[in-house]
């Protein structure tokens, strides 16, 4: 009874039942014919209870009763349990391929935080872009994700794209996806990691191949319009300690890379709108919107020069 509105839960932008990539495809399938196997299984099992409540007054035969154990609480839970149990096998081969550098178009670098996303796009010719807290790929296109952690155990997963894998400190695990629609994600931190787990997510973009190309190449450029009032106070506050903003001398890697911060999804790593107001508001006090994260506040900077940064970075596109 309860169906229609846990499954109202099911579509949108974080939900692996509306897939968006062939792993997500598998899962989704799987998990359906669970279900119905499921349903199967729990209507056989209140039918036989039915069945026992009505013969009550009129007790069934020991024959009766045996043929009943073994049809009912025998053969029929092996057949259904044996027929999803081969459903499940044979959907394995096609979970997790491992991409091999013939089909997979680049790999993408992706390292976990307290609280964010490290991002590199490896290309084939060797080159390297960096980026953060948003993960772009093409349709139709094999990428090949490369995991690891800086700190604690985090873990990688876009619902619309295929299942989970952990990003453990010192390892480097590999997991391969392929996007079958364009379309907007959401996908959130999948381990406990600390007091922001929650508010740890990244937005995964699936492009057409000609768009994703040429927003690469934008990425790889310093974005336009790096100069005015809000660039000079970004660097007079020290912010290029831990940030890389391309074509500044702001070069460390501490924090996200905001070469391109105003064409991001979002800010704070999928939990702010992409607006100057929510960049200034980060500015002045990211503890009480990331509590735990690294970065200082920068509250007791005057208004205008927090704002100056705020429309300088929402400019950075
Ligand atoms: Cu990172 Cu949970």
């Amino acid at each position: 009874m309860l169906a229609p509105f846990a499954l109202c839960g099911c579509s949108g932008v974080q939900s692996a039942l509306d897939p968006a990539g062939d792993e997500s495809a598998i899962v989704a399938n799987l998990f359906w014919v669970m279900v119905i196997g499921g349903a199967f299984i729990w209507i056989g099992v209140i039918g036989t209870l039915l069945f026992a409540i009505s013969r009550r007054e009129r007790p069934v035969s020991d024959a009766g009763a045996g043929r009943l154990i073994l049809w009912g609480g025998a053969v029929f839970p092996s057949v259904t349990l044996l027929f999803l149990l081969a459903f499940a096998l044979w959907l394995m081969p096609g979970l997790r391929p491992f991409a091999t550098p013939a089909d997979a178009s680049m790999t993408v670098e992706v390292t976990g935080k307290q609280f964010w996303w490290q991002v590199a796009y490896r290309l084939p010719d060797g080159s390297r872009v960096a980026a953060a807290n948003e993960v772009r790929l093409p349709v139709g296109k094999r990428v090949e994700f490369a995991l690891e952690s800086d700190d604690v155990i985090h873990s990688f997963w876009i619902p619309a794209l295929g299942g989970k894998m952990d990003m453990i400190p010192g390892r480097r695990n590999r997991l391969s996806l392929l996007a079958t629609k364009a379309g907007t994600f959401r996908a959130p931190c999948a381990e406990y990691c600390g007091t922001s787990h929650a508010l740890m997510a990244f937005s995964a973009v699936a492009m057409e191949p000609s768009d994703f190309d040429a927003w690469l190449a934008a990425q790889a450029e310093p974005a336009a319009g790096v100069s005015g009032e809000g660039r000079e106070a970004f660097l007079r506050n020290g912010c290029g300690a831990c940030h890389r903003v391309d074509g500044t001398e702001a070069n460390a890697t501490i924090g996200p890379d905001l070469s391109h911060v105003g064409s991001r999804k979002t800010i704070g790593a999928g939990i702010l709108p992409n607006t100057e107001a929510a960049i200034a508001s980060f500015i002045a006090n990211p503890g009480a919107i990331k509590p735990d994260a690294k970065m200082p506040a920068f509250g007791a900077l005057p208004a205008a020069e927090i704002d100056a940064m705020a429309a300088w970075l929402k400019g950075l596109e």
